[in-house]
């Protein structure tokens, strides 16, 4: 039986690390999350992975959502492709595992360059540096998953911001996450193209007298940010003046593809 590697992505890091880690394992296919969230549950069986982002040291919330609704896999394995301020992420994902008598058998930190613009853009020459160092740590993991051995990786953050720090952005904003884009608008660049409504994964825009509009279910994945082809969406004062980010080796009909 082949493996099955689940993915949510906004700007293709974990898509990128999910199609690599697929490539090198072998047998393997790799589902969208948001393709199958909407179902009561996800049946998964034998090998299965889970690639995603960090939100706010923690779990996006649709990978909360897929945990919740898959049964028990044989070997399962989730890796975190996050801008390397880990966390609590892999025991969250552990705790949330054993609470639905799941066994974790591995889990991983990558660091990717940053998609959280308001915080500024990962140089270019460090954006290449992660990208080349994910290329080999992608083939210890596949080594690893191939042998089904169990290894949990150690946060790679200290005290301070893998307990208290986490627990302050719990308090203050993750669960606050969906509603979120509401600081989010379209400035005078905007043309009115919908790509970033077809690139949503959670289908939390639409085009109203050729903008953009947000609900409030929002992923906080940055998907429209950062594939706005005007650079027109902001968040907030600071973003207009940010580099945006997308993974190189990611093309946005993918992500058109990923959200739907
Ligand atoms: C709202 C938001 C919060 C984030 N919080 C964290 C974080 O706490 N720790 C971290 O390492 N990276 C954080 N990031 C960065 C992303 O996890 C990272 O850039 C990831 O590789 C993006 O994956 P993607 O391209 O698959 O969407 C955050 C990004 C966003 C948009
Ligand atoms: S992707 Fe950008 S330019 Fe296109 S509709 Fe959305 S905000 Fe406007
Ligand atoms: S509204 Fe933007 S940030 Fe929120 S889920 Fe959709 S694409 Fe991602």
């Amino acid at each position: 039986m082949g493996t099955e590697i689940y993915y949510f992505t906004g700007t293709g890091n974990s898509l990128f690390v999910a199609k690599t880690i697929a490539e090198k394992i072998g047998d393997s296919k790799v589902i969208s999350i948001p393709k199958v969230i909407k179902q009561d549950t996800i049946d998964v069986s034998g090998m299965v992975g889970i690639v995603c982002p960090i939100y706010m040291y923690n779990m996006p919330l649709i990978v909360v959502d897929f945990i919740k609704k898959i049964k028990r896999p044989e070997y399962l394995f989730i890796v975190f492709a996050g801008g390397g301020e880990t966390g609590n992420c892999i025991k969250l994902a552990q705790k949330l595992c054993e609470s639905r008598q799941i066994e974790l058998s591995s889990a991983f930190n990558i660091k990717m360059p940053s998609n959280y613009t308001p915080f500024g853009a990962t140089p270019e020459k460090k954006q290449q540096e992660y990208l080349s160092a994910a290329f080999k740590k992608i083939e210890e993991i596949a080594q690893i998953v191939n042998s089904k051995t169990k290894y949990i990786e150690k946060s790679s953050t200290g005290f301070l911001k893998s307990n208290l720090i986490p627990g302050l952005f719990y308090q203050l904003g993750y669960k606050f996450i969906r509603s979120l884009a509401k600081s989010y608008f379209a400035d005078e660049k905007c043309n009115g193209c919908a790509i970033c409504q077809k690139v949503c994964p959670v289908d939390n825009i639409r085009i109203a007298n050729g903008k953009p509009v947000w609900n409030s279910h929002c992923q906080q994945c940055y998907a429209c940010l950062q594939w706005c082809p005007q650079e027109a969406i902001q968040s907030g004062k600071k973003t207009a003046r940010i580099k945006r980010y997308r993974n190189p080796y990611v093309k946005v009909n993918e992500i058109i593809e990923s959200a739907r």
